[in-house]
């Protein structure tokens, strides 16, 4: 258990405070000048110090920059007397976390331990699963829907059954369908993926099956499909619920005897392919309403798993928001700040409609927005207006940026200046206001304000 370290020459109040915590279960060690603290900072390691401003000898802020130095993930929480405001905005420069002006109720101040505690134990899983599993691309999560699905993952990885995964957008379907194919005994072959939504109905046809030279104009030559690749894989249907009922007979076939023949081509072609399949829609709901047909849905629905959405699982968001903040942060070539916890609280509010995607844009696009090594909360909420810049003003990151991300990021910025309303952020880009909704929504790109014109959603 992390311990803290309550640094105050008061000592009644000193009392009060160590007392406090203790009842409340944690481990707690004091000091009632500045190099007792030091001292003691030097010995062990401290979760949270909360110290004094105004010591006999040495000032608080000594007792603050040995904190961090000595480690600089020990949350610091200064005390100022009342009406020294200019001592707790040195402080706050100087590296502080937080400060509370005195006198304050002591709930106030456990609270903020409490809430630093638990920002740390964050921060180590990140710590732990960036050392035990590589980067990025993994399953994060500490809630216990989150814990509960990775066992899942493991469990019906060794099988072989036909996986149908159902959740919200954004919420991870993807990364879980991977996930599942990284833990089967298929995991050194390939995962191959169609994106059913992607492709118009004939194309989508040859794109599963392949197809012989000549089946249609345009045919030119043999084609492989996706389902001849996948063999003795994964093979990942994605957005299953956008196949005509046409092709879902076929997909139907290809499934229940794991054969097939390629368009305009007659050899029947056998295959050993697992199936994972995808949707944000309730496919039984697609049943009921005849655009889906029932024994494919049985066929797929072998096995279901159902991913939770952001706000079903706040636990997570401040685990996502870091992971993603240090990752953009890595990927611009920027340092930041463990975030401060009135960017977490402001984040847990919010809930995030495009779930772990809209998360992690908002965590990009913070970063990218950020001055200085800290993200403040108007970076979260995209404030005001930007100051005029010249047209030749743009700084590539020293790591550089794909053409496809700076486009975002010009959407992103126009988008934050006009007040996220589209259409003048199109005049801003010259282009019509169509092509940015189309751009927008190839990006993924999601606002709190925009969730007033969506349609109601329908609880689960
Ligand atoms: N638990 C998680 N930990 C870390 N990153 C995650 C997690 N879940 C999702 N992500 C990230 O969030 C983004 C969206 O995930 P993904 O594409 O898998 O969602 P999806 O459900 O397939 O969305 P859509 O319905 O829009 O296709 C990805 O960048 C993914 O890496
Ligand atoms: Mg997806």
């Amino acid at each position: 258990m992390k311990k803290i370290l309550v640094v105050e020459d008061h000592d009644p109040l000193r009392h009060g405070i160590v007392e406090a915590f203790q009842r409340s279960g944690h481990l707690v060690a004091e000091a009632g000048d500045a190099e007792t603290a030091i001292r003691l900072i030097s010995e062990e390691y401290f979760g949270v110090v909360v110290t004094d401003i105004s010591l006999p000898r040495h000032s608080g802020i000594e007792v603050l920059k040995a904190a961090k130095q000595t480690n600089p993930l020990t949350t610091v929480i200064v005390m100022t007397a009342y009406g020294t405001v200019e001592n707790a905005v040195e402080a706050m420069r100087v590296g502080a976390d937080d400060y509370l002006q005195k006198p304050f109720p002591i709930e106030e101040l456990e609270l903020k331990v409490s809430k630093a505690l638990e920002h740390q134990t964050a921060l180590q899983t990140i710590e732990d699963l960036r050392q035990t599993t590589g980067w990025p691309h993994q399953l994060l999560g500490q809630s216990p829907q989150l814990r509960h699905l990775l066992g899942v993952i493991q469990k019906i990885g060794k099988s072989q059954a036909t996986i149908l995964i159902e959740g919200e957008t954004g919420t991870g379907k993807e990364l879980v369908a991977k996930a599942i194919h990284a833990a089967s005994p298929r995991a050194d072959r390939a995962l191959i993926k169609v994106n059913c939504a992607a492709l118009p109905e004939p194309l989508l046809e040859s794109e599963l099956f392949g197809h012989e030279k000549g089946a249609f104009t345009g045919a030119d030559r043999q084609r492989i499909g996706r389902f001849e690749l996948a063999n003795s894989g994964t093979l990942f249907l994605d957005e299953i619920a956008e196949i005509s009922l046409a092709t879902q007979a076929k997909l139907l076939r290809a499934i229940q005897e794991r054969a097939f023949e390629r368009v305009g081509g007659e050899k029947t072609i056998t295959i050993d392919v697992r199936i994972i399949a995808a949707t944000n829609k309730d496919l039984q709901t697609e049943v009921k309403a005849h655009r889906f047909r029932d024994d494919l849905f049985y066929r797929l629905n072998v096995v279901t798993v159902t991913l939770p959405a952001l706000r079903e699982r706040k636990e997570d968001i401040p685990l996502l928001a870091e992971h993603f903040a240090q990752y953009y942060a890595k990927e611009l070539g920027k340092r930041i700040q463990p975030l401060a916890p009135s960017v977490l609280n402001a984040l847990q509010d919010y809930p995030w409609p495009g779930n772990i995607r809209e998360l992690e844009n908002t965590m990009e696009r913070a970063v990218l927005m950020a001055e200085g090594d800290t993200i403040k909360a108007k970076d979260i909420s995209c404030a005001g207006p930007e100051p005029a810049r010249s047209e030749n003003d743009f700084t590539l990151p020293p790591g550089g940026m794909s053409l496809e991300n700076i486009e975002k990021q010009a959407i992103l910025a126009a988008l934050d200046r006009t007040g996220w309303v589209q259409k003048d952020a199109a005049t801003l880009l010259g282009v019509s206001a169509r092509v940015l909704n189309y751009k927008i929504k190839g990006h993924h790109i999601t606002h709190p304000t925009w969730l007033r014109h969506r349609p109601p959603q329908t609880a689960a």
